[in-house]
């Protein structure tokens, strides 16, 4: 065993101990025995743990439990959680199992019927961070995702998500899955940062691929983000950026990218929840849950009109 020598090896080493402490000997032990006895009988086991339970395990799988290594995905490395989501670790996979049981609770709260075993979609999905714990809620084969930036994809890829993944257009007309109906379709950090047109288009290609009786979740920033911005603050941009919010309930502030059909669809954004209401009207707004974890992002729950 290697000694850590850096304050962030120390934290690496300190959280590595608490996710030991938090699993126990058997979590592998127990799964590994399933594992032999068939891929699928892992995944129904799988959706018998809890959401912390699937995704502590799915952090760092010992290297004896060569058949749960054969079918669970690896993790994404430091660098590449950082990149997509700004954190990594398990200070990030805290706010990642309290958004997935938020969901969870969310849907069955305003559909009237548990999440478990239906078809989901992760849109803008990213290194499949949420849909490594989704696997505690729904089998490999209802789990779809996708992402208009093909490194998400490659990433994914070499990690071996177990999921349906596709590349999507970042002005969607429709979403890469013709033909299918999603239960649930969420999209967390995604809205954050889109413009009004990417937004715009993302949720009306979305709404085509909902279930009649199935729900949407997107998170939204309010407009005290932007003085925490360090770029919109160092630019001075931050109150003008709250103003355009106050007025209109939408504000974007563009990253310096290329622009796709004349429109910078990327960079960050606040939207109020009467703007949902107004400007998306295929969409009713069925409640909003906050998370101490991430003060940043409020969820939105919508259902198809
Ligand atoms: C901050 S990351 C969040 C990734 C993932 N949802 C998560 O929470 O781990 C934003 C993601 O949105 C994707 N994205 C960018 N433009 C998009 C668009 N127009 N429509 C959908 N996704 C987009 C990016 O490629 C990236 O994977």
């Amino acid at each position: 065993m290697s000694i850590p020598n850096t304050y962030e090896s120390w934290i690496d080493a300190l959280n590595q101990q608490r996710l030991n402490n938090f699993l126990g000997q058997d979590v592998y032990e127990d799964l590994e025995k399933v594992a032999k006895i068939s891929e699928s009988a892992l995944f129904d086991a799988l959706r018998s743990r809890s959401v912390d339970v699937v995704g502590a395990m799915l952090m760092n799988i010992p290297e004896q439990y060569t058949t749960l290594r054969k079918y669970l995905p690896t993790m994404a490395s430091p660098q590449v959680q950082k990149h997509w989501t700004g954190d990594h670790g398990v200070p990030l996979l805290l706010q990642s199992c309290a958004f997935v049981r938020a969901v969870r609770e969310g849907f069955h709260l305003h559909t009237n019927r548990p999440l478990d075993g239906l078809s989901v979609l992760d849109y803008g999905c990213g290194w499949g961070r949420l849909l490594r714990l989704m696997l505690a809620v729904t089998g490999p084969e209802n789990l779809f995702g996708c992402d208009p930036w093909y490194k998400s994809l490659e990433v994914c890829d070499g990690d071996r998500i177990r999921a349906n993944i596709a590349l999507s257009d970042y002005l969607p007309t429709d979403l890469p899955f013709p033909g299918r109906k999603f239960s649930l379709i969420y999209a967390f950090s995604v809205f954050t940062h889109l413009s009004e047109r990417a937004a715009t288009a993302a949720l009306s290609a979305c709404r085509k691929h909902i279930a009649d009786d199935g729900m949407m979740a997107i998170t939204i920033r309010p407009p005290n983000y932007w003085d925490h911005d360090p770029t919109v603050v160092r630019l001075r941009k931050n109150e003008g950026l709250k103003r355009e919010h106050a007025l209109k309930g939408f504000a974007f502030f563009p990253h310096d990218r290329e622009a796709v059909d004349g429109d910078i669809t990327y960079g960050d954004t606040s939207i109020s929840v009467d703007f949902i209401n107004r400007r998306w009207g295929d969409w009713e707004v069925v409640g909003t849950e906050r998370l101490l974890q991430d003060v940043m992002q409020t969820i939105v729950f919508l259902k198809p009109r």
